[in-house]
């Protein structure tokens, strides 16, 4: 009796263990795996890599269809995790950087900006770094910029000939490179060691490959080219900082901005400093607009309507304020604006933003699926895919500038993460302002004084670039006219 009664008793505590732990299975442990996002099938560590490697945008095409707007993919021992689409990406730019921050997935570029800023720095001090590129990228510094912008386009300009052909690509990353030299470099570069520093800049940028993300130490000789490219810049931009300190001289330019910026406390910047805040400025705001520049150009030169619709509104500007040509006066060209806007929204340079997650959190998606995403995921998001997402923009492959006219405004269609080819909320690009007045200069330029015509095929994306541009030559035929009217 007293055998069956703790036979009795043990079966009964068997029983309400099992029974406990089938309620904790069906109610905790389920809900929480089933709340993490799809998993991209395949096999884990050749397949998503191949895949990935193979270009990030073939693979959202491929798989948002299947699982939806948040999903992971894994990739050796790191999950990332896509979150496509203003209903699900808010998080993504709103996070404080202790939730998910820039800095681990970012520090590919530390060889290259160098010792002691941006990715190198602790977030405090690189959010003072950041307030530096605010304050060189205020109205008043632009203003000033824009003069140097006008001045650069008509000299490079005035060596074209009444007519002939070029390949608008090769013409406007140079165009690009000597304004970004006289406005963030400053005169010394642009007038006396624009090929030496070109050239270095050249193989810095060249030191920055796909493989680099992963290994960005490692010793294969583009990256020793780096090092000793940013070793001789380094020692450039020293002379020149002492040279205009030992003369108290001033200059309208960005590097004079950042050799007067100050730390909350107290501290002047360092040469090294400026140099790797320079060149950080170069990297962000180079390729990216030169590659919009031509993007626009290739759209504009294939759309009658749209070409026609700028043209106006140069005409109506020089009827307004005539020849002059300042910040005032390309702050009014909105038709220009959008159709630079749309070329960008279609061709993003950054196709993908990352962060690294340091907190759970939750994401609910437009059909109202939720998730849970766990620390230590690498986040992603993408300008590429999300600028063409179908329920944003309506017919979202189709060039068409007058989708952020009053009325239509897609690109905050669904809040301030619709259109997303600046990024947005706590890290958007500071540059985006500059980058619309040197690619307006250039075009207010091309179509106030040229005739032009695309002579080559429509181009293709080069999805291989690092920042994604514009593949093999855009041949531009021009015929040299000038636009005069009636004042
Ligand atoms: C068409 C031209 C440009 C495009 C498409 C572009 C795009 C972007 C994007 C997508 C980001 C966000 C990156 C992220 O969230 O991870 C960004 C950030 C940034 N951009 Fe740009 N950019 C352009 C031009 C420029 C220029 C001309 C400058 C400066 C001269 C600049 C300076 C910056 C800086 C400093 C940041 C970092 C902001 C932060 O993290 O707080 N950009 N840009």
């Amino acid at each position: 009796m007293e055998f069956d009664g703790r036979f009795f008793s043990t079966c009964l505590l068997l029983a309400a263990t099992i029974l406990a732990a089938k309620l904790i299975s069906a109610f905790i442990v389920p809900k929480s795996r089933k709340r993490l996002p799809p998993v991209m099938k395949g096999w884990p560590l050749i397949g998503g890599l191949y895949r990935f490697l193979k270009g990030p945008i073939f693979l959202l095409r491929e798989e948002y269809p299947k699982l939806g707007s948040v999903f992971t993919l894994k990739l050796f021992h790191k999950n990332i995790t896509f979150l496509i689409g203003p209903e699900v990406s808010a998080h993504f730019f709103k996070a404080s950087e202790s939730d998910l921050s820039q800095q681990e997935v970012y520090q590919f570029n530390v060889p290259t900006f160098g010792p002691g800023v941006v990715f190198d720095v602790d977030y405090s001090v690189r959010q003072e770094q950041f307030r530096f590129f605010t304050e060189a990228l205020r109205v008043n510094k632009l203003k000033s910029y824009v003069d140097q912008m006008v001045a650069e386009a008509e000299d490079y300009f005035s060596k074209w000939g009444p007519s002939g052909e070029v390949d608008l690509k090769y013409e406007l990353e140079h165009l690009i490179i000597l304004t970004a030299s006289r406005c963030l470099l400053g005169r010394e570069v642009r007038d006396k060691l624009f090929d030496d520093v070109s050239a270095l800049f050249h193989d810095l940028d060249n030191g920055m490959l796909p493989i680099s993300v992963l290994f960005p130490y490692l010793p294969i000789p583009a990256h020793k080219r780096r090092d000793q490219a940013r070793k001789k810049l380094a020692e450039i931009f020293a002379s020149i900082i002492a040279s205009r300190k030992s003369a108290n001289k001033s200059e309208d330019d960005m590097l004079q901005c950042f050799i007067d910026s100050k730390y909350k406390d107290g501290r002047q910047t360092t040469e090294a400093e400026v140099t790797g805040l320079l060149i950080a400025a170069l990297f962000a705001g180079q390729h990216t607009s030169s590659i919009t520049s031509t993007w626009t150009g290739a759209y504009l030169l294939t759309n009658n309507q749209y070409l026609s619709a700028v043209q106006d509104e140069q005409e109506k500007l020089m009827e307004k304020h005539g020849d002059r040509v300042d910040h005032d006066v390309l702050a009014e060209m909105d038709v220009l604006y959008r159709c630079i806007k749309e070329a960008l929204r279609l061709h993003p340079p950054l196709i993908m933003l990352l962060r690294s997650s340091h907190s759970d959190f939750s994401v609910t998606t437009r059909e109202g699926k939720e998730y849970d995403i766990p620390k230590g995921h690498i986040i992603a998001t993408s300008p590429a895919f999300a600028n063409r997402l179908g329920h944003i923009f309506k017919d979202p492959d189709r060039y068409d500038p007058d989708r952020f006219a009053v009325g239509r405004e897609e690109d905050k269609v669904a809040g301030a993460f619709s259109y997303i080819s600046f990024g947005g909320g706590r890290h958007g690009c500071l540059g985006e302002p500059f980058a619309y007045l040197q690619i307006k200069a250039i075009w207010t330029h091309l179509l106030r004084n040229f005739d032009l015509e695309l002579v080559s095929p429509f181009p293709d994306i080069d999805w291989n670039a690092m920042v994604v541009g514009v593949k093999g030559k855009v041949m531009v035929r021009y015929k040299r006219k000038e636009l005069s009217v009636n004042q």
